[in-house]
């Protein structure tokens, strides 16, 4: 298997990489596709969403469902695309959705996701188990905040270019098995889970896609403690940190939402107010997104 992703393979590397960089998006404007009812895409709007996936690993729709809280807007647009193994956290609602809003009561009371805190850049599911890998990714906002809250975003395929062509040290480095722990019992979303240690980049054996587990916390988490793998981390620090045309920033408004091949994003602090309390659904998936493999967007 020839994927581009394997150090060992530069000429593939070096075909998909100058595709990759064609004609690639530089503003969030460009990510975004009007669409009506995301419950029932047409033929042309499912095409513009799968477009833009396969060329950045995200879009942003935006539909007319406004505020209407219907779980099925998000699972049937994700469906459409390809995404049908969810990810069920201990908070997620029943159906497997999580709703992501400021909650006052225990248990998620005390968690990140569920305050209108910052959260740095990270990947979903970085704790997770290699056999529970998170491919694909979706937030379908209800309602907005009524201030904050913008995401930033940055297709993780990019930050694999950018830091291999610096230096393919760095990416050796992150594909190291014990790359990135983190340890057990952190509370995170309130889970209780053994070590969780691995590479941060790796490469799906039948497929050749890229994967990417990573998160720009500082507290409870042990990098691989080799001047390779700190230079590579502070590389890719920096990179998140700086004025890269790469890095899109949007803000969800009610019956937009996102969906994507798990992308590096943070989101930025938020405020309620009491006619604007935001509410977005998220959902976590074992799949990626049909038709955005490699292999099928690059024939590689
Ligand atoms: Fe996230």
């Amino acid at each position: 298997m020839q994927s581009p992703f394997l150090l060992e393979n530069e000429s593939a590397y070096q075909a998909w990489r100058s595709r990759k960089l064609e004609n690639y998006p530089t503003h969030a404007a460009q990510l975004i596709v009007e669409v009506g009812d995301p419950r029932n895409l047409t033929q042309v709007e499912y095409e513009a969403i799968l477009g833009r996936c396969r060329k950045t690993n995200m879009a942003v729709y935006a539909g007319t469902t406004g505020a209407d809280p219907d779980k099925a807007i998000p699972r049937l647009l994700g469906k459409r695309l390809g995404l049908e193994r969810l990810d069920c956290n201990m908070l997620a609602d029943n159906d497997g959705l999580t709703s992501l809003k400021v909650v006052e009561s225990s248990p998620r009371q005390g968690y990140i996701p569920y305050s209108n805190k910052p959260i740095k850049w990270h990947t979903d599911g970085y704790y997770n188990t290699p056999a529970r890998q998170i491919w694909g990714l979706q937030l379908h906002c209800v309602q907005s905040s009524a201030e904050g809250g913008e995401n930033a975003l940055m297709d993780h395929e990019i930050a694999y270019l950018l830091m291999r062509d610096e230096n393919p040290d760095f990416i050796r480095a992150l594909m190291q098995p014990d790359a990135m722990t983190i340890p057990a019992r952190v509370e995170e979303e309130g889970v209780a889970r053994p070590d969780a240690t691995g590479p941060v980049f790796s490469v799906h054996p039948k497929s050749g896609d890229l994967h990417m587990r990573y998160t720009a916390r500082t507290r409870s988490i042990a990098w691989k403690q080799d001047a390779a793998t700190l230079a590579a981390v502070a590389f890719l620090e920096r990179l998140l940190g700086s004025d890269t045309p790469y890095i899109y920033r949007a803000r969800l408004e009610s019956g937009m939402g996102l969906i994507c091949n798990n992308v590096l994003h943070d989101r930025a602090g938020f405020n309620d107010s009491p006619d604007k309390k935001r509410l977005l659904y998220r959902a976590r998936y074992y799949d990626r997104i049909a038709g955005t493999g490699v292999s099928e967007v690059y024939g590689l």
